[in-house]
């Protein structure tokens, strides 16, 4: 479809870019202009210029520049055409269609958005009429409000196949048009048409733009199938739309991250919560479409505010399903990503949706799951991993091919590079492989070593284990300890010293382990079990957060992500077990803080080969000897991940 240079013009001159603008952000008079703060990159003082006389905008601080088309396609995350269209209807003109073909079928369009539009009103009706009253009850018993019910426009398609049809038709709407909306439906036997829902309650599906194109209808209560939704017709196409993408298009205006949840209810909850970035899809898979939609909400990479997160959040049900849809996403994503175009995925835990979290425990529950969301890198390690035993050469091998396999569907070459690297790390860490072969050849070697022809410094022998764990190994370390001492808590007595005597790197799992000891080391008489424990801290943790235990990160560390790698933390586990199990951590635990200062110790060596830093790089090297005798693993070769599998 073109425009006419005219027809634009015309577009512009009807409709000031002030009122336009104006209706979306804040603006201040400036002499001739109008100034505002720019909707178009993040800014505490206006820099963001209109002039209506010129037709333009202008951004002093990011180099944002148009006319109003341009804004309303920016500010809105609208195409070309779509801007038009909105424009145009605001300035009440007809768009000129270039054929006559064109011009039909633009018509049609038209009747068919609002053929839908009044099935829309009409369900609306009914569902406060007294035939919707089962219906309606329905809709109040799960928590929406009517101010709810009417914000979605929510329904009820009565149990009769005519009376909408009779409604609409009379209204002048030809049956077959509603036949090719998915309204209504030719029976086979009969050859008559009858009404696609009935005694359904009715979800409307809006377009980016908010215009309704199509339905989904619930059963109340038990039966199937549990959601019936519009087949697809010329408007509607169930793989490229989202449920709730209209309200979603300006979410991240006003700081709302974009969320892709399982179901129209968890939209809803999620928005009436607050999240106005919460999408679903239509009773399928996310699909490719589905996952470009999300990324082209996001601003382009150079109007990013380098200090925000865009990333949308896949937040997928805890039960099993949940699980698999996660592990298609993920799939899916995969040939798709580029370093400004991901997805991070949260999920719940217990076979729970955001609907029923947000009534159970409310906006902080999901604020906790939301801020839990993994990475992509972290989603394929722990998907891969899951449900794999690392005992023996294959079955490790078997993980690697694995790994690989799907970080070599990355399609970005840089990207895919960088994931390369990243599991190449994680492999040297979890299995204690040297990523540079120089360390392994140099490990006995205790003579000089000439690197690159330039003389250095003797060095000094080559520790034992030289690897530094990711961040989030150094978390997992953390989070088995708690919950080895939470499960276990008849451990304190052997070990409780050794607990107080550290301190943890991730100030949250730092606070909760002040808390065991602090309860722990209080109980004088009686010690404690694992449930009264875990009754304080979560008292004390609620105490500490406001009311939302879930913020303590004792959820995370009683989960089942900490007992996939340490199955020994396991409740249920004996104090036998318990005990063996904190030996072998502990020490591993110790040689990873040993290591960090034993690496500076190391290039405070290499920049000043004093005796005074030779001896305590000496010190240090022994320490972790010690450590490793002890754990009688001379040659390091376990590491949390492998040696806790069971
Ligand atoms: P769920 O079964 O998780 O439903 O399906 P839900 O959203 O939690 O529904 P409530 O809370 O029981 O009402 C998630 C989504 O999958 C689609 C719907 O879009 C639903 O919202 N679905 C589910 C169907 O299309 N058909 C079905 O029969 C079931
Ligand atoms: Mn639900």
């Amino acid at each position: 479809m073109s425009f006419t240079p005219a027809f634009l013009a015309e577009l512009r001159d009807r409709l000031p870019l002030s009122e336009i603008a104006g209706k979306r952000i804040r603006l201040t008079r400036a002499g001739r202009e109008y100034k505002a703060c720019c909707p178009f990159h993040n800014e505490k003082s206006p820099s963001f210029y209109i002039n209506d006389d010129k037709q333009f905008y202008h951004c002093f601080g990011c180099g944002a520049h148009g006319d109003i088309i341009g804004f309303v396609m920016h500010h809105d995350r609208l195409s070309f055409p779509e801007a038009i269209e909105a424009l145009a209807a605001q300035a009440g003109l007809q768009v000129p269609r270039d054929t006559p073909v064109d011009r039909e079928k633009f018509d049609q369009e038209k009747r068919s958005y609002q053929l839908l539009d009044r099935a829309t009103a009409w369900f609306e009706e009914q569902l406060f009429a007294s035939s919707g009253r089962e219906a309606l009850n329905y809709l109040h018993g799960r928590g929406l409000s009517d101010e709810a019910i009417r914000r979605f426009r929510l329904g009820f398609a009565p149990n009769d196949g005519q009376s909408m049809l009779r409604k609409l038709t009379s209204e002048g709407f030809k049956i077959e048009e509603l036949a090719a909306v998915g309204l209504a439906k030719k029976s086979e036997e009969r050859n008559e048409f009858y009404s696609f829902f009935r005694n359904r309650v009715i979800f409307p599906v809006g377009d980016r733009r908010g215009r309704i194109v199509a339905f989904g209808g619930r059963v109340m209560g038990d039966g199937e199938p549990k959601y019936l939704n519009s087949p697809d017709h010329p408007l509607f196409h169930k793989g490229k739309l989202l449920y709730g993408l209209s309200r979603a298009r300006t979410a991240l205006n006003s700081g709302q991250p974009i969320i892709v949840v399982e179901g129209y209810m968890d939209v809803i909850a999620l928005v009436e919560a607050g999240y106005s970035g919460a999408v679903a899809p239509l009773g399928t898979a996310l699909t490719d479409d589905q996952l470009m939609i999300l990324w082209k909400l996001l601003p382009p990479q150079d109007a990013r505010d380098p200090t925000r997160d865009y990333c949308p959040i896949l937040c997928f049900d805890g039960d099993n399903a949940g699980l698999r849809a996660a592990g298609r996403a993920m799939e899916r994503a995969l040939p798709l990503l580029t370093p400004s175009q991901t997805i991070r995925i949260a999920t719940m835990t217990g076979a729970k949706d955001p609907d029923d979290l947000l009534r159970q425990s409310g906006k902080a529950a999901m604020d906790a799951i939301l801020k839990q969301a993994k990475p992509m890198i972290d989603v394929i390690w722990e998907m891969t991993i899951a449900g794999r035993q690392m005992r023996t050469p294959e079955e490790r091998g078997s993980f690697i091919a694995a790994i690989k396999q799907r970080v070599g569907r990355i399609g970005n070459e840089s990207l895919r590079q960088l994931y390369q690297d990243e599991i190449q790390k994680r492999l040297s860490t979890a299995f204690n492989w040297r990523a540079d072969n120089a360390s392994n050849q140099n490990r006995d070697n205790r003579g000089n070593n000439n690197r690159g022809g330039s003389w250095r410094p003797p060095q000094p022998p080559m520790p034992l284990i030289n690897r530094k764990l990711p961040p989030n190994a150094k978390r997992l370390f953390e989070k088995a300890i708690l919950a080895l001492m939470i499960n276990h808590p008849g451990l304190f007595a052997d070990f409780g010293e050794d607990l107080a005597t550290i301190a943890f790197l991730n100030p949250d799992l730092e606070g909760l382990r002040q808390r065991v000891i602090d309860i722990l080391s209080l109980e004088s008489q009686e010690p404690l079990d694992a449930e009264e424990l875990y009754r304080h801290l979560s008292h004390t943790g609620e105490a500490l957060s406001g009311g939302d235990s879930s913020h303590s990160g004792l959820e995370e560390v009683l989960s089942e992500t900490t007992y996939m790698h340490v199955g020994f933390a396991r409740p249920g586990r004996s104090l036998d077990q318990a005990r063996q199990g904190w030996k072998s951590i502990w020490n591993k635990y110790l040689q990873e803080q040993l290591q960090v200062d034993l690496q500076s110790a190391r290039r405070r060596y290499a920049e000043e080969s004093s005796d005074e830093n030779y001896t305590r790089l000496m010190t240090l090297r022994s320490q972790v000897e010690a450590l490793l005798t002890e754990s009688g693993e001379p040659n390091g070769s376990d590491t949390l991940l492998s040696s806790s599998q069971e």
